[in-house]
């Protein structure tokens, strides 16, 4: 038995090493030089190239190296076998440092600052009042995020796909109730998943329910958002700023006028990047379990996607 890594464009030595260590039983080797393609039954991804998972005859699991889940599905000749994912403190708590910065930035007005500096202009202001945030996406990030912002003193509210019941959190769920969980929040943040429901959910009529001068924030996935319409609501007015981590294509092409526009601040897909010392107690152990028989943990539904 063997397993597959199967993550392009990365210096995998160190993972390798590590996980060969913690299992020394077992053959680690980087997809696509697998001495024994027979030989591998579980497979390690992130982004794995259309057809990489399917030339893997006896795979028996796929570990996620990520939260998200999406681009494993890009290929649709996907092995149907299990697949689970990253749940982690640690990833929830980094992406809720990033959004506590974020919120900042904008509450003090540091998008404003910055432009001032550029002109060196010298104009102080009073913070913005963002008292209302809503989370779009009541999954483990989205879940942490809300609760982070509950105990900052923001009235939240929260929307899933789903009925969720979290305590000092409004929670909406299904279309219609869209337009309820945004209504009042000064910040959107996206935290969906990207499924076949979620793709453009966020377009021309969604960002016409946020709340005028709204602020909107993604770190989920970009394809969740119409980026035409985005810009439109900036354009408009309608929202007063955007700040975005994901992108349909990453990196972001050089020519996307995302670069350009003056209300949108641009990271590059770094809100919460998996923890490695997690992603290899988690491979170890799904490993193992499957080995034994066992279900993995952290399991994705694969009829929702996610
Ligand atoms: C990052 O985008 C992840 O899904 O873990």
């Amino acid at each position: 038995m063997s397993i597959a890594l199967i993550i392009p464009d990365r210096d995998l030595t160190d993972l390798q090493q590590r996980l060969q260590q913690a299992l020394p039983q077992t053959k680690v080797e980087i997809w696509p030089n697998v001495t024994e393609v027979e030989q591998v039954s579980f497979a390690l991804v992130w982004k794995p190239p259309v057809g990489s998972l399917s030339s893997l005859p006896n795979l028996n699991a796929i570990q996620c190296f990520g939260a998200g889940v999406d681009a494993i599905f890009l290929d649709k000749a996907v092995p149907s076998v299990p697949i689970a994912r990253i749940i982690d403190d640690r990833l929830n708590q980094t992406m809720v440092n990033y959004l506590d910065a974020i919120v900042s930035h904008y509450r003090l007005r540091f998008d404003r600052f910055s432009q001032q500096q550029q002109q060196q202009v010298w104009k102080p202001k009073s913070p913005r009042k963002l008292a209302n945030i809503c989370i779009l996406g009541l999954g483990e990030l989205g879940t942490a995020a809300a609760k982070h912002f509950v105990s900052l003193g923001y009235k939240v509210s929260g929307w899933s796909r789903r009925a969720k019941n979290l305590s000092q959190i409004s929670c909406y769920h299904g279309d219609a109730e869209l337009a309820m969980a945004v209504a009042e929040a000064d910040v959107v943040i996206c935290l969906l998943p990207l499924t076949a429901q979620t793709e453009n959910l966020l377009d021309a009529q969604a960002f016409a329910k946020f709340k005028n001068d709204s602020i909107f924030i993604n770190v989920a996935r970009g394809a969740i958002v119409d980026d035409q319409a985005l810009i439109a609501a900036l354009n408009s007015g309608k929202l007063q700023a955007a700040c975005l981590d994901v992108f349909r294509q990453e990196p972001l092409p050089t020519d996307h006028p995302f670069w350009q526009h003056p209300a949108i601040f641009i990271t590059p897909h770094i809100s919460a990047v998996t923890n490695i010392e997690s992603a290899i107690e988690q491979t170890v152990i799904n490993y193992q379990r499957q080995q034994q028989g066992l279900a993995m943990l952290n399991l994705i539904d694969r009829t929702q996607g996610y």
